[in-house]
């Protein structure tokens, strides 16, 4: 199948529909991220006075975070090409002093970007580049020699259950029983799913020292059936879905998806289903 050769697609989701509903479901998508967030935050050990990229940092949870960590000595700059979810970041940072955060609109894999960095970071914002290895090489020459570039990017989507059962049901109420095989490599929160793909990027991309750990946890959709099925029409392939076939179709879909996820319930009626990510450690050669 024929892969985009820009961002240019991924540039217009990001700043329609799809930033949107991050922007707006910013506190509830965090919670559903965040337990991945925090292996790859562990991972990083942001010091201080580092200087750090947060690549694709959208509504600026973990660009903060590190911010915090390197403290006023040290500089983290959020890049995105959102400008909603950018929006939320720069008024989440404003509640705190934090001189040593930067937020820039810029597409990742092709800006200007500052050199000598020592860590390259990313919480599910490295799956969408068109052509992942060229913009993996440019994220690359950023970095001092030995910096460390840590990510998370999502397993394959028969280990996502919090992202497959929404989905199944949803396409179970639309009769779409026969849907066409998906392209695995698109552009997309699955796009590095391939393990061995991804390290063969970044060792084109001038990387060594390449580590894959798988890391699974329970993904809190919400705390009812009714709450999840909401989230899971905010973010995973069920959103997408709901965008394809209109905003009209919400609560159609959103029924559909709180009756399967019901059995999922635990006592106190929250929802929460494995995901399944990726943790990727590597230095810059
Ligand atoms: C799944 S969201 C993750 C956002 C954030 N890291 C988080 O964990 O909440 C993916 C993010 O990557 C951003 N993105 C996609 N393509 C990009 C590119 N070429 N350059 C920079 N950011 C990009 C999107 O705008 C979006 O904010």
């Amino acid at each position: 199948m024929t892969q985009p050769d820009d961002n240019h697609e991924q540039i217009a989701e990001w700043n329609g529909a799809l930033g949107q509903r991050w922007a707006t479901g910013q506190r509830q998508i965090d919670g559903i991220v965040q337990p991945f967030g925090e292996a790859a935050l562990a991972a990083a050990r942001a010091r201080p006075g580092e200087r750090v990229l947060d690549v694709g940092c959208g509504c600026g949870d973990t660009a903060i975070a590190l911010a915090r960590a390197v403290g006023a000595g040290g500089a983290v700059l959020g890049l995105d090409v959102s400008q909603p979810m950018l929006q939320v970041a720069r008024e989440r940072a404003a509640h705190e002093a934090l001189p040593q955060l930067r937020f820039e609109e810029a597409d990742a894999s092709a800006a200007a970007l500052p050199a000598d960095v020592d860590l390259l970071f990313s919480r599910f914002g490295v799956m969408f580049f068109a052509q992942p290895q060229p913009a993996f090489a440019h994220l690359r020459r950023s970095l001092r020699q030995g910096g460390r570039c840590v990510f998370v990017c999502w397993r394959a989507p028969r280990d996502n259950a919090w992202a497959m059962a929404p989905l199944v049901a949803a396409r179970r109420a639309l009769g779409i029983v026969d849907p066409p095989p998906a392209d695995p490599l698109a552009p997309g929160p699955f796009a590095f799913a391939d393990g061995d793909r991804v390290r063969a990027i970044l060792a084109d991309a001038g990387f060594e020292g390449i580590e894959l750990q798988r890391v699974d946890r329970p993904v809190h959709l919400g705390e009812s059936a009714r709450a999840a099925a909401v989230n899971a029409l905010r973010v995973g392939p069920a959103s997408r879905l709901l965008r394809e076939v209109g905003e009209d179709q919400q609560p159609r879909l959103a029924a559909a998806i709180e009756a399967a996820l019901a059995p999922h319930a635990a006592a106190d009626g929250a929802v929460a289903l494995n995901g399944s990510a990726w943790l990727v450690t590597a230095v810059a050669a």
